[in-house]
């Protein structure tokens, strides 16, 4: 029987399919100063979300008993991986569980900022009836540009398609066979994108390259007007990670209307202060972290997660260990 800390929340059937197994689930945040003391001593295995840090300190003074880190979603930017390593430990996580919940969360902000859905929505409750100026634009005929073509990003692109925009990805990472099939145009370097197009989501991981990818520089090469000619402006999505736009050079392409929409569902600091000056502009709407948020992700991640975790307790492996490559 393994002891095993659930630290960020997981769906109850996940839990129970842990138990019934006849491990211990122990549910509950751990402080960050108790994971610096060796909290993670007295598990086998640790299941996070995003909340819990589990940085290289943490990872050196959790003991020998410990023998796999489990992230219950598709992130693993806030686990040391490399750390977990040179420890022994695999990271595991769910990489496809949530897909179908953030192409629908990103297609969503991309409906609700070309027709002004928060904005309208405030105003109404404000008494407002502000018909004349709640005039948007179609999404058809537009060009979407994607950075990262993944999994998320391939669904986007679908539904995209289907809604009449030409799909443009930037995925230095990408087979072009791959971009083929999927009928989108691959650009060979970020800055064509952006100069191609006036919607543009963002999907791909945060690392040293991707950190603040969006810029003051980039924004400025988007063309604010569509092939049918439609001045339409630019928007933007990010229902990825934090950090990859620098939020600043956004907020400043908001204010000169060079971005005439910008929809977040992530940001550099989470929670994201309330007093933050991008919330407090018109022309944003935002969500809080909530791409995997569904009924059915959330038990799919759960599922997955439990199956990759005993597997490894078991003496085996998981198909979705992320640092296998790290180990020697
Ligand atoms: C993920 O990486 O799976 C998502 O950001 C969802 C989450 O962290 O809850």
């Amino acid at each position: 029987m393994a002891r095993i800390a659930v630290t960020d929340g997981m769906a109850e059937d996940a839990v129970l399919l842990l138990q019934q197994a006849g491990h211990e689930v122990v549910l509950g945040t751990i402080d960050a100063a108790d994971l610096a003391n060796g909290a993670l001593g007295d598990f086998d295995a640790i299941i996070v979300r995003s909340a819990t840090k589990l940085p290289a300190d943490v990872i050196a003074v959790s003991g020998d008993r410990l023998s796999v880190i489990a992230r219950a979603g598709v992130g693993v930017d806030n686990i040391d991986i490399q750390a977990a390593a040179t420890a022994g430990i695999p990271v595991v996580n769910a990489p496809r569980a949530s897909t179908q919940s953030v192409v629908e969360l990103t297609i969503g902000h991309l409906l609700s900022s070309i027709r002004h859905i928060p904005r309208a929505d405030r105003g109404l409750r404000d008494g407002k009836w502000e018909k004349k100026i709640m005039k948007g634009t179609e999404l058809s005929e537009k060009n979407l540009g994607l950075i990262g073509f993944g999994r998320i990003a391939q669904g986007v692109g679908a539904v995209a398609q289907a809604l009449g925009m030409t799909v443009h990805t930037y995925d230095p990472y990408l087979p072009p066979k791959v971009a083929k099939a999927q009928n989108t145009t691959l650009h060979k370097n970020v800055e064509t994108l952006f100069s191609n197009c006036t919607h543009i989501s963002i999907h791909c991981n945060l690392n040293d390259e991707t950190h603040h990818l969006v810029n003051a520089e980039r924004l400025a090469l988007m063309p604010g007007r569509s092939n049918d000619g439609i001045a339409c402006g630019n928007h933007i999505v990010n229902c990825a990670r934090g950090g990859i736009i620098d939020e600043v050079a956004l907020l400043e392409a908001l204010e000169q209307g060079h971005v005439a929409s910008a929809a977040l569902d992530v940001f550099e600091t989470e929670p994201v202060p309330a007093d933050a000056l991008l919330l407090q502009h018109e022309h944003f709407h935002g969500t809080p972290h909530i791409g995997a948020a569904t009924m059915e992700a959330q038990a799919r991640v759960g599922r997955d997660i439990a199956h990759a975790v005993m597997a490894v307790l078991d003496g085996g492996t998981s198909e979705t260990t992320v640092n296998a490559h790290l180990m020697s």
